[in-house]
């Protein structure tokens, strides 16, 4: 178990810079996920911090030890980084049986015969794959292939474990079963965790925080739940389905006992009190978040006093998904996104009233 730092790290490709003045720092057996938009610099970082890439600036240091300094000119290669590695084309060798790709790591690294076969079986005990040890490994399914890469990058203890999108190639139920498996892994060996993907719903069931990328930067870096239901700006609050963002005017504003502020506002058409990190002037024009599925639904024009947002207006869409009804609610210039149970059925047409917790309604920074 080790930490991960990363000061100020950059990486540019003549005068393209794609990584820039990155800082993050991985506590001991914490699962850190990158996650952003394709291009932004994940697999850069990843790749970086492996030492398959080098930094053009910055520090990168893994536990106590510097492995690279763009500007002492300190750089450890890769096989002496101690980590293990899952990439998205997990790479199982098709010649070869499980046992023989579990054990090629520890063949490279010249281990005698004996001390193979006893941490192999281990690394495939930790992914239940044992039994499948001498099966040659094209007859195995996605997920057990994903298993083996997992088991490999294991075999040899590593410090860290760094994975690229190692579950890209997998459907979408096996996704989250093997995701919930992993965590599960994870949480057990308690091994530090640099994970990439640009799958939200992965970063957000996987992770202990998600650093959340775009061009080259983190825009933040947070819980899982801190991120969606508090992004720091706008574009984070985006990146995450499509919420509805209301203009409003700030009428007055009061500090909580848990730090942040209850904020009261007037938009057009509807009033209410919503949170926000800091305290901001009355008659300031802000942007409020409310995601779709924090609304409440009324039939008709329900009045209600107190600490909620409150806005009415006609039903113009409703589509049954199953679990959920998406409305598309007409108030005044606006149109609010609500996702309800899908037995809530207003007709179109109909006068709804909709409700929202101060809590779910969220101040963005301008
Ligand atoms: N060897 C290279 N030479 C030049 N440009 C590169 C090189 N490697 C990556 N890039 C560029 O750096 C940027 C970031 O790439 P990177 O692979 O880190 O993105 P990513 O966030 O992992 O994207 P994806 O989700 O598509 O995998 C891209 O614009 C890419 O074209
Ligand atoms: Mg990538």
């Amino acid at each position: 178990m080790s930490n991960i730092t990363l000061e100020n790290v950059s990486r540019a490709f003549g005068s393209n810079v794609v990584v820039d003045g990155v800082n993050l720092n991985i506590s001991p057996g914490e699962f850190v996920t990158l996650l952003g938009p394709s291009g932004c610099g994940k697999t850069t970082t990843l790749r970086m911090v492996a030492g398959l890439e080098r930094n053009s600036g910055g520090t990168i240091k893994i536990g106590d030890a510097v492995v690279s300094d763009a500007s002492q000119k300190i750089f450890v290669p890769p096989e002496r980084r101690s980590l293990g590695m899952v990439f998205q084309s997990y790479a199982i060798w098709p010649h070869m049986t499980v046992f023989e790709n579990v054990a090629y790591p520890l063949k490279v690294r010249r281990m005698p015969e004996r001390d193979i076969r006893t941490k192999v079986d281990k690394a495939l005990r930790l992914v239940e794959m044992e039994r499948f040890a001498e099966r040659p490994a094209p007859a195995l399914s996605g997920g057990q292939q994903q298993r083996i890469a997992i088991a490999r990058a294991l075999v040899f203890e590593p410090k860290v474990l760094l994975l690229d999108e190692p579950m890209s190639n997998l459907d979408s139920r096996l996704r989250t079963q093997m995701g919930d498996d992993f965590r599960e892994l994870q949480q057990r060996l308690k091994i530090t965790t640099l994970y990439v993907t640009h799958d939200q719903a992965e970063a957000m069931s996987l992770s202990d925080r998600v650093a959340v990328m775009s061009g080259g930067e983190i825009l933040q870096i947070s819980a899982p739940s801190e991120i969606y239901h508090r992004p720091a700006n706008r574009q984070v609050a985006e990146f995450f389905g499509s919420p509805n963002l209301l203009k409003a005017m700030v009428v007055g504003s009061s500090k909580r006992p848990d730090g942040l502020f209850n904020v009261r506002v007037r938009g057009s058409g509807w009033q209410g009190s919503c949170t926000g990190e800091r305290d901001v002037a009355p008659f300031s024009e802000i942007t409020v978040m409310i995601r779709s599925e924090n609304f409440r639904c009324e039939a008709g024009l329900a009045v209600e006093t107190g600490d909620v947002i409150h806005l009415s207006g006609t039903v113009k869409e409703s589509v049954f998904r199953g679990p959920t009804r998406s409305l598309a609610i007409a108030n005044g210039e606006q149109c609010i996104r609500v996702e309800a149970p899908s037995m809530t059925n207003p007709a179109v047409g109909s006068e709804i009233t909709l409700f929202a917790k101060s809590e779910g309604a969220w101040v963005l920074d301008s």
